[in-house]
């Protein structure tokens, strides 16, 4: 045999061969691609839980009120409710805070105001309105909801700003920006406002990320104001000055701030002691200092960490 012959067929061997494994992939790859297209078609075809009721009641009226009724709820497939027979009122004018510790269900409290879940017992109240009668998009028009992890996006600072309110003027963003003590940094800043953020604002401090996301919730001049652990990466001061500018402007607002300072809800009209889902007392600082030992647990536990800071 000539070379040339030999390096043909071992050539068009090989070529088969790959051919070959390519069709035994092909066999792999299909059942796969299937079960693929299913789930697939399975999450587009699903319908959302929460729906609108066929006649949304119209407006109570009322403004910046918030009430539980003996509200239990579990996660869907849970064996346990995470929240279980909770009832409070927030009334407009009024801060109330939530403590406890992780995993007590201070996130599914403020999460279920603008009826992310359906609760499994009890009522969950705006305005006097049960939620579910209400339609989704004028309920949660109604509330500004400052998440546990500040989302930031690539784009400019007003972006960011705007996607709590479209047509938010440039007053309108720089008054947010003012009360969440935001402004001095921004300004600092080459371009102001048209700064750009960089994905997941990289180019920003955690303290700086949560003034932004509060300052989102701000420049909706929502009525019923939720902040979920959003002074956590504040220093002391700023945590303070922001509260006290807070004040200013949400008189005529209900404010619910889940926090993990007791230094930061000292002064609020009153403190719910959330444990292992349930409501382990209500009342102002001094009144739980003087009569709710778990309060007492979370101060006391607080201030030995000060000390030993
Ligand atoms: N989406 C979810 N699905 C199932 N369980 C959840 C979900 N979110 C939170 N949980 C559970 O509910 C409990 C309360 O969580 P959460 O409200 O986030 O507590 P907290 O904010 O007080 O730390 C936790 O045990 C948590 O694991
Ligand atoms: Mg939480």
């Amino acid at each position: 045999v000539r070379v040339g012959n030999l390096m043909a067929f071992l050539q068009y061997a090989s070529m088969i061969l790959i051919a070959l494994i390519m069709l035994a992939m092909t066999f792999v790859m299909i059942p796969r691609a299937q079960a693929s297209a299913d789930r697939i078609n399975e999450v587009l075809l699903t319908l959302p839980s929460i729906t609108d009721p066929k006649e949304p009641q119209k407006d109570s009226g009322l403004r910046g009120y918030v009430e539980f009724q003996n509200v239990t709820f579990r996660y869907a497939g849970a064996e346990k409710p995470v929240l279980e027979d909770i009832t409070f009122k927030a009334k407009p004018g009024e801060t109330t805070a939530i403590i406890g510790s992780t995993g007590a269900g201070k996130t599914t409290i403020l999460q279920l105001i603008p009826r992310f879940f359906d609760i499994e017992k009890g009522t969950v109240l705006v305005n006097g309105t049960d939620v579910r009668k209400m339609a989704q998009k004028e309920l949660r028009a109604k509330i500004g909801y400052v998440p546990q992890k500040a989302s930031i996006f690539s784009g400019t600072i007003k972006d960011n700003i705007r996607f709590g309110k479209e047509d938010a003027t440039d007053e309108e963003i720089l008054e947010a920006l003012e009360t969440a003590q935001a402004a001095e940094f921004v300004e600092g800043k080459e371009n102001g406002i048209e700064s750009d953020i960089e994905q997941a604002g990289a180019n920003l401090s955690g303290g700086q990320k949560q003034r932004l996301s509060i300052a989102r919730a701000l420049v909706r001049k929502p009525e019923i104001y939720l902040f979920d652990d959003s002074f956590s990466a504040l220093d002391y001061k700023t945590d303070q000055k922001l509260r006290k500018a807070l004040k200013k402007t949400t008189d005529d607002a209900a404010v619910i701030i889940v926090a993990q300072r007791v230094s930061t809800i000292t002064d609020a009209d009153q403190i719910i002691v959330l444990n292992e889902g349930k409501i382990a007392g209500i009342g102002t600082h001094q009144q739980l200092l003087a009569e709710n030992g778990i309060y007492q647990e979370i101060v006391a536990s607080q201030q030995a960490e000060e000390e030993s800071a």
